[in-house]
């Protein structure tokens, strides 16, 4: 694996040849009739987290019913057992979203939601755990979105196997998505299935995302690069056996995101890709320890990085969060680094009080000032480029992520264009 790390850095290196010899900064896929023009519109969008893949912390409550064991959709559906998971998750779709959700989106001034979805809504494996019915809710939301005049980029963020071992891929633990091969044609049909679920739907479903965060930068223990760009391939080839027109968007697998560049290019013969990249500034010690005019600074400079990317690029999940205090936000029973219970190597910053759990109006002015300023510069940043999509619409209680009571506490900027902080970057 060192030797495949090292072809793999050669491989980037190539690509960045290529993306200045044959694809400048600037210089465009070709795009064909897409009912959203990425060239010159912005995407403003969010994503609808926790709804049909959950999250600890998006719905602690519902991990709660599944006592301690339950720390991932797996294991929680497996400590409820199918009857009261079916009953239990199914209660959720119907109500943690509902069409006056996607009103208030589009009343914001957004035109894009990313909703993700597991391999197990649309290709259910016999021996898992998993209880099904997703599919149902998310044609119901695609109805909704078109009513509200949003666009819809499905997300398929959990892969067999887990392609990151985060609990937000259904399975918490190790990554073996592509050390079985079997496991990766899964994940294709599932491709497939969407792709001819939605194929008459291109006026609100302009993009299907191949993989959420695969992670390939963690050698041995993670995904082979190389593994992942010939799935990027195949899911093309897989979308343009029923459309011609929806995009591909592929997550940049936590690569420098220039280092894509030339990859799937112009000359490659596809068009109507799409990357996406994420941008936390909380899952770090260095960068927690960051003042807001650090963070901002930190935001913008990463705008300057996704200017330069040669196809269109959105950055897909990004959150006004200045602690990783949220809870469960690390997973169930795992600390913050904000407050130094994360363990190894983290240190005191400041408590959690306040940002655990509760209301964002609760939060103090200058905390508020400072995660609308930090917004804000992400904001100008990100739109240097093909745009953004919040992480996330609304949660339990974690008042720096949820843009929902955000936007009515005006601390998201209501509509998403108005600035009271222009220019910072
Ligand atoms: C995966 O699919 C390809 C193409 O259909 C097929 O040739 C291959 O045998 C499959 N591999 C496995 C392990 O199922």
């Amino acid at each position: 694996m060192v030797l495949s790390k090292i072809q793999n850095t050669a491989l980037v290196a190539l690509a960045t040849l290529f993306a200045v010899t044959q694809a400048a900064p600037g210089a465009r896929v070709e795009s064909r009739s897409l009912c959203f023009d990425y060239d010159s519109q912005k995407v403003r969008g969010v994503n609808l987290g926790g709804w049909l893949v959950l999250e600890p912390w998006i719905t602690p409550s519902l991990f709660e019913k599944g006592g301690d064991a339950a720390v991932d959709e797996w294991s929680l559906s497996q400590a409820l057992g199918s009857d009261a998971a079916q009953s239990l998750l199914s209660q959720h779709w119907n109500s943690f979203i509902t069409a006056d959700d996607f009103q208030q989106m589009s009343a914001a001034g957004l035109n894009h939601v990313r909703i993700p979805v597991g391999y197990w809504a649309v290709v259910p494996q016999s021996g898992d755990p998993y209880v099904q019915g997703q599919l149902d809710v998310l044609d119901q939301a695609i109805d909704w979105a078109r009513d509200a005049g949003l666009k819809v980029i499905v997300d398929l963020h959990g892969a067999p196997g887990s392609q990151n071992g985060f609990d937000n891929s259904g399975r918490r633990g190790s990554i073996n998505w592509d050390n079985v091969p079997e496991q990766i044609n899964i994940t294709l049909d599932a491709i497939r299935e969407l792709s001819n679920r939605y194929a008459t739907q291109y006026d609100v479903v302009t993009s299907i995302e191949a993989l959420n965060e695969p992670m390939t930068v963690m050698g041995d223990s993670g995904v082979d690069l190389s593994n992942l760009q010939q799935y990027y391939y195949d899911t093309w080839g897989r979308l343009r056996e029923v459309n011609q027109d929806t995009a591909l968007t592929m997550h940049d697998g936590f690569q420098d995101i220039t280092s894509w560049n030339g990859f799937m290019g112009q000359n490659s013969g596809v068009w109507n890709v799409m990357m996406d990249t994420h941008h936390y500034e909380v899952f770090d010690q260095g960068l927690l320890s960051q003042d807001t005019d650090q963070h901002v600074q930190t935001a913008c400079a990463y705008g300057d990085k996704v200017a330069a990317t040669d196809k269109w690029t959105i950055v897909g999940e990004w959150t006004g969060a200045l602690t990783d205090c949220a809870k469960y936000l690390n997973g169930r029973g795992v600390g913050a680094r904000w407050d130094g219970s994360y363990g190894s190597g983290s240190s005191f910053h400041g408590s959690c009080d306040g940002y655990f759990q509760g209301e964002v109006t609760s939060l103090p002015d200058d905390v508020r000032t400072n995660i609308r300023r930090f917004i804000e510069a992400q904001l100008d940043a990100f739109e240097s480029r093909t745009g953004w999509v919040y992480w996330t619409w609304t949660t339990e209680g974690a008042p720096e992520w949820d843009m929902k009571r955000q936007l009515a506490a005006n601390v998201f900027p209501n509509p998403v264009t108005e600035r009271q902080f222009p220019g910072q970057c």
